[in-house]
Order: C-alpha cells, then sequence, then structure tokens
C-alpha cells in the first residue's frame, strides 16, 4: 500500500495483493474410501474471478461419484477444466496414469501448484504425470500448447461447477469424449 500526497485529499494506492486472500488451510476431504488432504479457503472470496480459491459443492458430488466408479478413471488420460484447487483432478491421479488439470486464473494457479506439490511429494502412485496448466476456455492457443504436449489428446474432459460453452476445440481433446458436466449454474460464476 503507497500513500501519495500529504494533504487532506491523500490518495491511497492499492495493489492487487491487497484483495487477495490467500490464507489457506489444509483441509480433508472424504470420498467414499478416499480420504485426501488440500489447501483451500474456507469462504468465498469478494472477487468473483477468485471463485477457484475454495471447494465447491459441484466437486464434492463429482468426486464422490468418481470415488465409487473408480473403475471409469483406471489408466485413463483426464484433463479437467476450471479446476480450482485441484480437489477432482488430484483424487482422479489416484486412479490415472495422466491428469492435467487447467484454470485461467493466475492466483489459483498458485494455489493449484502447491497441491499438486503436496501430492506429488507425499504419495507414491501410478500416475506419471499430474500437471497444471494454464487455459482459458476458447483460447485455441492454450489448447494447442496443451495437445502439443498431449498428442493423444485425453480420454475423459471433467469439470464441476463450471459453466461452458461447447465448441468444436474442446471436443478435439478426446476421441472417445466421456464428458462429465455438473452443471450448477445458480452457483457458479
Ligand atoms: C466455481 S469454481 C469451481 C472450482 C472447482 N472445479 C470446484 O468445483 O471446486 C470455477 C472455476 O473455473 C475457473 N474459471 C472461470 N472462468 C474460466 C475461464 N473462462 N477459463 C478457465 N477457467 C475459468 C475459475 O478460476 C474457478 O477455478
Amino acid at each position: 500500500m503507497e500513500r501519495e500526497g500529504g494533504g487532506e485529499d491523500d490518495i491511497v494506492c492499492l495493489d492487487g495483493s491487497f484483495f487477495i486472500n490467500d490464507d489457506y488451510q489444509l483441509t480433508k476431504f472424504t470420498f467414499g474410501s478416499q480420504v485426501l488432504e488440500l489447501f483451500c479457503l474456507h469462504s468465498a472470496s469478494t472477487d468473483f474471478d477468485l471463485t477457484g480459491q475454495l471447494v465447491w459443492p459441484g466437486a464434492m458430488l463429482l468426486n464422490d461419484y468418481l470415488s465409487k466408479n473408480a473403475e471409469i478413471l483406471r489408466g485413463c488420460s483426464v484433463i479437467e477444466l476450471g479446476s480450482g484447487v485441484g480437489v477432482t483432478g488430484i483424487l482422479c491421479s489416484r486412479f490415472c496414469h495422466e491428469v492435467v488439470l487447467t484454470d485461467h486464473n493466475e492466483e489459483v494457479l498458485k494455489i493449484l501448484n502447491k497441491n499438486i506439490e503436496l501430492h506429488t511429494s507425499s504419495e507414491n502412485r501410478n500416475c506419471t504425470g499430474l500437471v497444471a496448466k494454464k487455459l482459458e476456455w476458447g483460447s485455441s492457443t492454450q489448447i494447442k500448447q496443451i495437445l502439443d504436449e498431449h498428442s493423444g489428446g485425453f480420454d475423459l474432459v471433467l469439470g464441476a461447477d463450471i459453466y461452458i460453452l461447447i465448441n468444436t476445440s474442446i471436443l478435439k481433446f478426446s476421441t472417445e469424449l466421456f464428458y462429465i458436466y455438473i452443471y450448477m449454474c445458480t452457483l457458479c460464476v
């Protein structure tokens, strides 16, 4: 925070970080037999674009479904859209051979990477690739970059508590597209 001038009309300049709450708490989640811990906030930020700092009800539902139907994930490659803190992608990494978590928000990507680090260092698993990538929905440049690194595409495209406009570029992700989409319009951005 900087203060300019010396009179009654002082102008106080706040940089962006003043508005960002990064007081993340290590939080335990249980989905069926799966228990995982990750850093997240417990209440929403005032900034609509920082919705990814907490775990949303759609992710709780999706993770519950996936933990009970883990056979659909086994050995698959998965890309998740709007991953937030990563609770869905990280659960998937216990069963999949490759998981790419994506989000467009730089602040969210920071906590997502921290949670990935927490899990890749604390657990030994079959998943060879658990990574975070920046992906703004509809950005053909970013989609191309991801596909350049994953030329085989993805078996599954997951997203919880997001809404998207489906267009042909998203369908390029997967030849055998199994798309689980939980639409909770009233709750999302
Ligand atoms: C409601 S949160 C859901 C987060 C997580 N999937 C969950 O259910 O806990 C929506 C997420 O989508 C991301 N998002 C919103 N608009 C986006 C866009 N245009 N491109 C990529 N990600 C976006 C946000 O940053 C946020 O992480």
